[in-house]
């Protein structure tokens, strides 16, 4: 890549072998629901460690089945971090549940148990679920959060989308299932594999991934049938075209073509989470060697330092005000200089809709996460001589 050449905050890496396994299944019997969606779940239980995982059409897909094989609806209240993707609570409504805000850490954007026990506070009680976004990679603390959720019969859906390839602090890889009920995973071409869209939810319980089974191919049943006359034929046997309506529900199946992709990316994850970290820990020493000149005006938002973290996001927190350029600004010259950056993200809380169906929530350490974050270039394409054109031209606009 060229000096010159613009940095996006994230971006896929597709290699010929990627390509290659795509082609082998455009000339292949099968696009969907083939070989390559099995392939790929088991990739996802091989790496995660979870005896189940169930492949659908995107991340969002991903919750709404797990929303649903939980059996959340009416009545049901989700607490669910401002800070996340829309998603993450939108499925939720989708379901029929009621969302609940919680806050977050100012300086991770992660839920705490702080956090989520007031949220099971401000809900006054029916709280169904919980689900931990494991921000910009960075492990919220499952344990803590479980134990709450054990002790008030409170079900837990990991939204592990920035996550995959990570461990805990128990060294247990994310998505394993030992302290949630389900976790989610995007295959969204900016997340640490790509398969252009996508999503695997993975799980220890084979009831759940039975449910999501169905409930990602239209609530179709071709193994259990209640109708036993409509299912046989005169001498016993099944017949060989049935299929019974479990309930009415969507097509959220994956693509043999979207498998195979992130099937080959799958093989790379290792490396893809060892880049990313070499990356970040640049970015670590050059704001460090630069502290004198930043002097607390930007800093990275801090690492929690528990586990492995699969760096999906490095943010720089900003002190926009004291700058005395605020963040448009600081985009727009980034912009200029080649530099792309996004915001993750604007609290749901602050989001008219959700304002005006749950009136104005106050979440101070989700406002001032938001009030100073900017997610800085960071994907396993990119050159050390990358990182530091990045923190040359942020030093550049905090000491002018
Ligand atoms: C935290 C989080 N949750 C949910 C999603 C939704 O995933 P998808 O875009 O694959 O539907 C994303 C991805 O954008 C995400 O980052």
């Amino acid at each position: 890549m060229p000096d010159e050449a613009f940095l996006p905050y994230g971006r896929h890496t597709i290699e010929a072998d990627d390509i290659g396994a795509v082609v082998d299944v455009l000339s292949g019997e099968y696009l969907t629901t083939g070989p390559a969606v099995e392939a790929l779940e088991a990739a996802f239980c091989e790496a995660t460690g979870a005896p189940h995982s169930v492949a659908c059409s995107s991340g969002a897909a991903g919750l709404h089945l797990s929303y649903l094989a939980l059996g959340l609806g009416r009545g049901d209240k989700v607490v669910v971090p401002s800070v996340t993707f829309l998603a993450t609570a939108s499925m939720a409504h989708l379901a029929g549940a009621e969302v609940i805000f919680a806050d977050v850490d100012p300086d991770t954007a992660l839920m705490t148990e702080d956090t989520f026990e007031a949220a099971i506070w401000r809900a006054g009680g029916n709280v169904a679920a919980v689900v931990p976004v494991h921000m910009c990679g960075q492990m919220v603390d499952m344990d803590a959060i479980g134990l709450i959720a054990q002790n008030s019969g409170i079900r837990i859906v990991e939204d592990a989308c920035h996550a995959l390839g990570g461990r805990d602090a128990k060294d247990c890889p994310t998505g394993q299932g030992s302290t949630s009920d389900l976790t989610m995973f995007s295959l969204h071409p900016v997340k640490t594999v790509a398969g252009g869209e996508g999503g695997v939810v993975t799980t220890a319980d084979p009831d759940l991934a039975a449910r999501m089974r169905t409930l990602r191919n239209h609530g179709m049943m071709r193994d259990r049938f209640l109708d036993a006359t409509q299912a046989t034929a005169a001498d016993g046997a099944e017949n060989p075209w049935y299929y019974e309506l479990a309930e009415p529900a969507f097509n959220y199946r994956l693509s043999d073509i979207h498998a195979a992709l992130a099937t080959s990316q799958m093989s790379k994850l290792e490396r893809f989470v060892v880049r990313r970290a070499e990356l970040r820990a640049r970015y670590e020493g050059l704001f460090a060697e630069r502290a004198s000149v930043f002097n607390g005006r930007v800093r990275l938002a801090p690492s929690t330092a528990k586990g492995r973290t699969s760096w999906h996001l490095c943010v720089a927190l900003f002190e926009f005000e004291v700058i005395g350029k605020d963040r448009a600004y600081v985009m727009r010259a980034l912009r200029e200089l080649g530099i792309g950056t996004q915001v993750h993200y604007l609290p749901l809380h602050r989001q008219p809709w959700w304002r005006q169906r749950n009136g104005n929530t106050y979440l101070p350490g989700a406002d001032s996460w938001y009030a100073r974050c900017l997610s800085l270039p960071l994907f396993p394409g990119m050159r050390d001589e990358d990182v530091d054109r990045v923190v040359d031209a942020i030093t550049a606009l905090v000491r002018f």
